[in-house]
């Protein structure tokens, strides 16, 4: 079966078709990946914005969709669903994909299948390299989330923590403002930190201490949060006297990078030893870092544990990964009716 996707969570108006291989441990093969980027759109402003995104979208939404569909050599009637990004993200881009999918739904006569944003890029991994082993512990890590979930078993997802303030993705795109390098932040302070020392400048880490590692029951503690570095790195730009040299700029993205890095690795194999995971892996637009995949794979090495990283383009968000969480919910025989909205904050787990 064929199956298309469509995911306008954000800043990307994305449609792809994947279709399932009959092999159980690689299930599912890409066909077409179409993504419609608006980064140049919201560079200008810092940041996204959610109203010139969702035009955006309506924009190029049909355009895409078709592209994907003439890319993969696929007509209407080759299909056999259709998945959506039902949520969470941007209520109004959100929208423009929602409405899409449900009137090509009725049209085509396809059954609809409503997908998680987060689903989606736990899924992603699969979609690149096969079933994980599990139980799988995978960080979720992008600019809207910094989530750890269990997968027990195929199609299951429990939330086990997620950060109390920013997201790590949002932490980078931050700092990355405060030092005038743009946006998004994450691409270019991975590119400048391969040129700085990251020891030179004292940031703060959020450590476990040595109670919370002891006492696995307590909650919250694998949780993560990335405010107070932001705000770290602000009060030592603030008191820098004048601008910061390139050469310091480089400095300061190396050690935020170190230490927002050695975070993420430290709780998600924390939470891989606790619930006795047969394998780990990263999702996500952060999950592009070179850090983040080095030290990932250093550690699972160690560890003597596999570990699974989406390729590049399924980092960031995509409508593969949406096809492939599609076809998953399909096979467990789960639909979805035509009057679903929308849901900014829909919960996963
Ligand atoms: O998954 P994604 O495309 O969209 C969301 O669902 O948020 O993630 C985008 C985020 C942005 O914050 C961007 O700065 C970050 O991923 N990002 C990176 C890298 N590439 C993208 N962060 C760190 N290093 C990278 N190489
Ligand atoms: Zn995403």
């Amino acid at each position: 079966m064929r199956i298309l996707g469509i995911e306008t969570s954000c800043d990307e108006t994305a449609a792809a078709v994947v279709e399932e291989t009959g092999d159980a441990a690689k299930p599912w093969a890409i066909r077409s990946n179409v993504i419609a980027s608006q980064v140049p759109i919201h560079r200008e402003w810092g940041g996204v914005v959610p109203e010139l995104a969702s035009r955006q979208h309506v924009r190029d939404i049909c355009g895409v969709v078709e592209r994907a569909l003439t890319d993969a050599q696929t007509t209407w009637r080759d299909l056999g669903a259709i998945a959506v990004t039902q949520g969470p993200g941007l209520v109004g881009s959100l929208l423009v994909g929602v409405a899409f999918a449900k009137a090509a739904s009725a049209a085509a006569a396809l059954p609809l299948v409503a997908v998680h944003h987060l689903a989606g890029h736990i899924e992603s991994l699969v979609l690149h390299n096969g079933e994980l082993p599990l139980p799988a512990v995978v960080l979720v890590v992008s600019g809207g989330h910094t989530s750890l979930y269990l997968v027990d078993r195929p199609g299951s997802y429990r939330l086990l923590s997620r950060t109390r303030d920013d997201a790590a993705g949002e932490a980078y795109d931050k700092v990355a403002k405060l030092l005038g390098l743009g946006y998004p932040g994450g691409p270019v302070i991975d590119r400048l930190a391969q040129e700085g020392d990251d020891r030179a400048v004292p940031l703060p880490t959020t450590r476990l201490t040595h109670a919370d590692r002891n006492a696995p029951e307590l909650k919250g503690d694998l949780d993560f949060s990335f405010s107070g570095l932001k705000t770290a790195v602000l009060r030592l730009v603030r008191a820098h006297d004048g601008p910061l040299s390139d050469a310091e700029i480089a400095d300061m993205a190396a050690s935020f990078q170190r230490v927002v890095v050695a975070s993420l690795i430290e709780k998600l194999f924390d939470a891989a030893r606790r619930h006795g995971a047969r394998s780990v892996g990263i999702a996500g637009g952060v999950s592009a870092n070179s850090r983040l995949r080095a030290e990932l794979q250093q550690r699972g090495e160690r560890r003597e544990l596999p570990t699974f990283v989406p390729s590049l383009t399924l980092s960031t968000d995509n409508a593969a990964m949406i096809a492939a969480a599609g076809l998953r919910k399909l096979r467990a025989g789960i639909t979805s009716p035509l009057d679903i909205n929308a849901d900014a904050a829909l919960a996963l787990g």
